[in-house]
């Protein structure tokens, strides 16, 4: 089966793409490395054709809300219209549980607006709600860290393994649109701070973190409103697990 992987040099599209190759697929990267703008649609048309099935694991700036809205409803039109165009027959959007429940969050609302154009738009779909990724909460101190210093919220959250997202999302793009997914999570609740010090400690690295609800994510995350709902689809490896295996340490990437 021919797939098209957007975001296919990122975090969870270079895990994508490696799984459909082994599993035999003819897969076609998206991204600006690439040579494929999302943005302009340059290199978009060519790209697409002969597909059948598109995972959209794209990322981008979540600095502002204007800014994600802009960024996700633009790439997401323009890969949605080309699918169209070229005859694709299931397009699978990678989504983030409980952004419907909080308010505040920019990438959540690029997030929000990249759904409804998914939902309503001209081709076949499914959207897979997942957790935290488990490097979650070292990438969050990299984004507020200053001198050996990084705030940090003490979210509640239930992280998954990034090579067990990239598992589900090959398993539903190669099956038929199955509309909204089950939210699919890790095994276990962790709290991110935690998480961040052990991750830390890990990969060697010296921060020290403050816990606050005054910086990137405010009171609205909080509770179990990134936890996932009943009926989750549960994968399996603990963060433990993976923080031993050390695929997410800096010498692995
Ligand atoms: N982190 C989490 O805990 C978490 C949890 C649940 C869901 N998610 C979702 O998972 C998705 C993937 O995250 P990730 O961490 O794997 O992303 P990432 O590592 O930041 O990768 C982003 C990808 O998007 C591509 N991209 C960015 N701008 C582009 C453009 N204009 N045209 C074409 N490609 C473009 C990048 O390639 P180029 O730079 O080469 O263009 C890259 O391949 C995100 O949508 C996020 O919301 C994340």
């Amino acid at each position: 089966m021919r797939l098209a992987v957007a975001g296919a040099t990122g975090n969870i599209g270079r895990l994508v793409t490696a799984g459909l190759k082994r599993d035999g697929h003819d897969v076609v990267g998206v991204s600006r490395a690439l040579g494929v703008d999302l943005l302009t649609g340059a290199g978009l048309d060519d790209a697409l054709t002969g597909v059948e099935a598109v995972i959209d694991v794209t990322n981008g700036p979540a600095t502002a809300r204007d800014e994600a809205v802009r960024f996700f409803g633009t790439a997401t039109g323009n890969l949605l219209a080309a699918g169209r165009q070229a005859g694709v027959r299931h397009h699978v959007l990678l989504s983030i549980v409980g952004i419907h429940d909080v308010e505040g969050n920019a990438h959540y609302e690029g997030k929000r607006e990249q759904e409804r154009l998914v939902s309503e738009g001209p081709v076949p779909w499914t959207i897979v709600p997942a957790t935290q990724f488990h490097d979650f909460a070292e990438m969050v101190v990299g984004w507020t860290e200053r001198d050996g210093v990084a705030t940090i919220a003490p979210l509640l959250v239930q992280p998954i393994a990034p090579a067990d997202v990239a598992a589900v999302l090959i398993e539903v793009a190669t099956g038929e649109p199955q509309g909204r997914y089950l939210d699919v999570a890790g095994p276990e609740t962790q709290d991110l701070v935690d998480m961040a010090r052990r991750t830390l400690h890990a990969h060697g690295r010296d921060v020290r973190l403050v816990p606050t609800w005054n910086a990137l994510f405010g009171p609205s995350m909080a509770g179990n409103v990134l936890l996932p709902g009943e009926n989750a689809r549960i994968a399996p490896t603990t963060f433990d697990e993976w923080l031993a295996a050390g695929t997410g340490s800096p010498s692995a990437r």
